[in-house]
């Protein structure tokens, strides 16, 4: 039997529309057409007795039957929010995820992560690999992601077509690394330009014309300064902007990284000048950790349009420092969260929520005692626009995804905080939860349920996941 060409969802809707913007409609209605993948409309509190099909009429402004609408009832502990975004990970490095956290950066990558990755010469190796790591980015809230895959061409087509069969939404980017590299991972300047060709190539040609939902993309990923030449960077300026394509990288990770970079580009004002000279410095560029950011990166990056992907559990567990998000965005940066596996070890946007809120704890209880202002630490909402509007804001998807609006395509997450097993207290164990509910104060109840989602809930929480109106996971 074929599905409805509509659905309306009725329930609780979560959303962050804005920094410090929760937006709570504990009784409203949202309505998609899942030819377009896009959401129609929204009720915050449609009128009792109003039927779904009527309000699928009023929004699309044409007669709509019963049978054209599927209504999805939302259970009284159940909330749709927009889909987590990791605006940073790795694929590859699923493979030893929870080892190697005992050496900094640059030790890091070459006693673990160049072996691991140079693994993925075998792409039958890949098509095992990224079929888990796929299943499990997405069992874990996440709607769309901006991968690293390896050096290798074949395995980032076989992680392209992954994604795309499981129908997540992504930036996958062939890693360049034409410089100060293992010669069992390096390739040639030639070797790394081509094949990156090669590789937006096959990955915008599996685009069908259904395709204008923006699925799986292509991105110019030059690994970070240090492993790649001036040549290698500029030629990838090139094919960015020559097909109109995303960038992404490492910047101002870790203070050893940082001196390397600028001595391999002596010449250069800050490590930013060093991408932004390359042409590799846009709207569409994405920069992840920004950890040790001097003046002068903050302002190549601000007036760039950069976004930044801040990875705090990769910060803390390779001991790089805590980046302070609050200075990035009071400069008018754009910053999502990213998990950076394996530098950082879960591979949960849930947990980069966690993760930033401890940074930012940290960063106001160091500033105590000091001069500075303290400054105040993110919040629930805040972390819950970070995960969403903002990581859509630093992938330039801001119009298309990251909160619940008509208009947007909709990637979201049924929430069930009263899953089997699940970690998240029932209201009738949180006195505050439930007093609110008695009093009919269903909104600041939902406020606080909420934040016990982004403090409390894992995998078993998240009960369905969309991306553009299709259900790509359920529990
Ligand atoms: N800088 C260059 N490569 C990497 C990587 O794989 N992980 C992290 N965290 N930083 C990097
Ligand atoms: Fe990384």
């Amino acid at each position: 039997m074929t599905q409805p060409a509509h659905a309306v969802f009725r329930g609780c809707l979560v959303d962050t529309p804005a920094l410090g913007a929760l937006r709570i409609r504990p009784r409203g209605a949202l309505g998609i057409d899942r030819r377009t993948g896009r959401i129609i409309g929204v009720a915050a509190e449609p009128a009792a007795g109003v039927a779904a099909a009527a309000l699928v009429g009023g929004w699309t402004g044409s007669h709509v039957d019963d049978s054209d609408v599927e209504v999805i009832d939302l259970g009284a502990d159940q909330f749709l929010m927009p889909g987590l975004i990791d605006t940073h990970t790795h694929a590859p490095q699923y493979t030893f995820l929870g080892l190697g956290h005992d050496l900094p950066l640059m030790d890091w990558l070459e006693k673990y992560t160049f072996k691991h990755e140079s693994q993925f010469r075998d792409a039958e190796l890949a098509r095992t690999v990224y079929a888990d790591v796929v299943r499990r980015v997405v069992r874990a809230g996440c709607t769309m992601a901006a991968y690293y895959g390896t050096i290798h061409l074949d395995a980032c087509c076989v992680l392209a077509e992954t994604i795309r069969a499981a129908g997540q939404r992504a930036y996958v980017g062939k890693v360049c690394m034409d410089a100060n590299s293992p010669a069992y991972y390096s390739e040639s300047t030639d070797e790394s330009l081509q094949a990156t060709e090669a590789f937006v190539h096959a990955v915008l040609a599996g685009h069908s014309a259904a395709d204008a939902s923006l699925l799986v993309r292509p991105i110019i990923t030059p690994r970070f300064v240090p492993s790649c030449s001036d040549r290698c960077l500029r030629g990838l300026g090139e094919l960015a902007r020559a097909h109109e394509l995303p960038v992404q990288s490492h910047l101002c990770e870790n203070p050893a990284e940082i001196a390397f970079a600028k001595a391999c580009f002596p010449g250069a004002a800050s490590y930013s000048a060093i991408y932004h000279a390359a042409g590799l410095f846009g709207p569409r560029t994405i920069m992840a950790h920004c950890v040790h950011m001097s003046d002068d990166d903050i302002r190549l990056v601000r007036e760039c349009g950069v976004g930044v992907s801040h990875c705090p559990n990769s910060n803390f567990s390779l001991s790089s420092g805590v980046a302070d998000v609050r200075r990035l965005i009071d400069h008018g940066i754009p910053v999502g969260l990213g998990t950076d596996v394996g530098g950082g070890y879960a591979p949960s946007i849930l947990d980069a929520m966690r993760m930033a809120a401890a940074a930012s704890r940290a960063i106001v209880a160091a500033r105590r005692d000091s001069a500075q202002p303290a400054g105040t630490p993110l919040d629930a909402g805040e972390l819950l626009f970070l995960a969403t509007q903002g990581g859509a804001r630093v992938m330039g998807m801001q119009d298309h995804i990251g909160t619940l609006d008509p208009g947007k395509l909709f990637d979201a997450l049924v929430v069930d905080l009263a899953a089997p097993g699940s970690p998240v207290p029932p209201p009738s164990a949180t006195p505050a939860v439930l007093e609110h509910q008695r009093d009919g104060r269903h909104e600041q109840a939902w406020a606080l349920r909420a934040e016990q989602f982004v403090f409390l809930a894992d995998d078993r929480n998240i009960a369905r996941v969309y991306v553009g109106g299709k259900l790509i996971h359920a529990l």
